[in-house]
């Protein structure tokens, strides 16, 4: 049995606290919270203990730590529970600053399991277009489309912490981008606007982003994302290949279709990340535990969140200067 402690118990730390229940190998032994009414109230629909987050990655009777709390602390919590040789999975963004995350990485004995929360990996769907891929059902993958729009923007007080369109939400789409080309992007070019919520764009960020990555050998992956679309949580793939292409579609509340004399009428797609994406963090811890467990190699890795990182950070330097920035592959 993995004995788990987690860290936040607000809208993610609850999902991984769901998963670890369903998965029969671990066990949530403890919660932390900087609210207490937050940690209680998770504790006990789980009946794990509530500690406080330094004591849980301190334990001797917890093996590995969950860590869902927001991203300026995620470098010491890591640093904390790599120390006592706890297993980590972490929720992505690894850290705002390249910088500092190479620093944490370099710290981190080299036998260290630390997993980053890139669930989209997980989804059976795109699992299933990867698969395809790596099968050479397209042959060479040439081009790539992403499409990302929440339903909604967050509120102010989120955007301010975030990081921004490119580190807070785009990431997502970054690591996606690595994951389908197989290739390291290189180049970077990005376009940014507030044409959503005029506020967005006085605090600094954008709400609406596209951009073009590409690799050393000339591949390319185009990404298009708002904080807001009418219709629900929009996420599609369409990948480009020398025979042929592949596409994921987005998930609808059911497969219903209705025809009448106005046309063809689906469901409502699923709302949100927390709907859309619930199959793929279970299947995320459920690799995570199978990386503590029988030596699988967590993926993804510290690597990989920093790659992500470097390219969110590329994007809104090219959003921001309207120059395309060139990375090390
Ligand atoms: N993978 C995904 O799809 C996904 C989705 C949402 C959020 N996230 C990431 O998860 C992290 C948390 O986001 P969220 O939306 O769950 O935020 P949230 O605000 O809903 O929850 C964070 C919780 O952490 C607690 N907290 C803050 N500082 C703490 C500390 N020092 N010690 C203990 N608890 C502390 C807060 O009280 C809060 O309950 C962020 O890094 C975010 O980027 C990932």
């Amino acid at each position: 049995m993995l004995r788990i402690g987690l860290l936040g118990c607000g809208r993610i730390g609850q999902v991984h606290a769901r998963s670890i229940a369903l998965n029969r190998q671990a066990e949530l032994v403890a919660v932390a919270d900087a609210i207490d009414d937050a940690a209680l109230s998770l504790a006990n629909e789980y009946g794990a203990q509530v500690r406080d987050a330094d004591a849980i990655c301190a334990a001797e009777d917890i093996d590995a730590i969950l860590i869902g709390t927001p991203t300026d602390t995620h470098v010491d919590f890591i640093l904390a529970a790599a120390k006592s040789g706890k297993a980590i999975l972490c929720e992505k963004p690894f850290d705002l600053d390249t910088d500092r995350i190479k620093d944490c990485l370099a710290q981190l004995a080299p036998e260290t399991v630390l997993m980053f929360g890139f669930q989209r990996r997980f989804d059976p769907h795109f699992g299933a277009l990867k698969a395809q891929i790596n099968q050479g059902a397209i042959g060479n993958v040439e081009m790539i489309n992403l499409i990302s729009r929440d339903p909604g923007a967050p509120p102010l007080s989120y955007i301010a912490r975030s990081g921004g369109i490119f580190a807070d939400m785009m990431i997502h789409d970054f690591d996606m981008a690595r994951f389908l080309l197989n290739e390291e992007p290189v180049s970077v070019q990005a376009m940014g606007a507030a044409l959503v919520d005029p506020a967005i764009g006085l605090a600094g960020d954008f709400d609406s982003a596209t951009v073009q990555l590409q690799t050393a050998s000339g591949k390319m992956c185009q990404i298009s994302c708002s904080r807001r679309a009418t219709y629900g949580y929009d996420q599609r793939v369409e990948v480009h290949g020398s025979k042929g292409g592949l596409q994921a579609k987005n998930q609808h509340e059911n497969a219903v279709r209705l025809a009448n004399a106005d046309g063809y009428h689906d469901a409502p797609l699923m709302n949100f990340f927390l709907e859309r994406y619930l199959p793929a963090y279970r299947a995320e811890l459920d690799h995570f535990i199978d990386a503590v467990r029988n030596g699988a190699a967590p993926s993804p890795s510290g690597h990989d969140a920093l790659r992500a990182q470097m390219l969110a950070e590329a994007a809104m330097r090219s959003a921001k200067t309207g120059e395309t920035v060139l990375l090390k592959g």
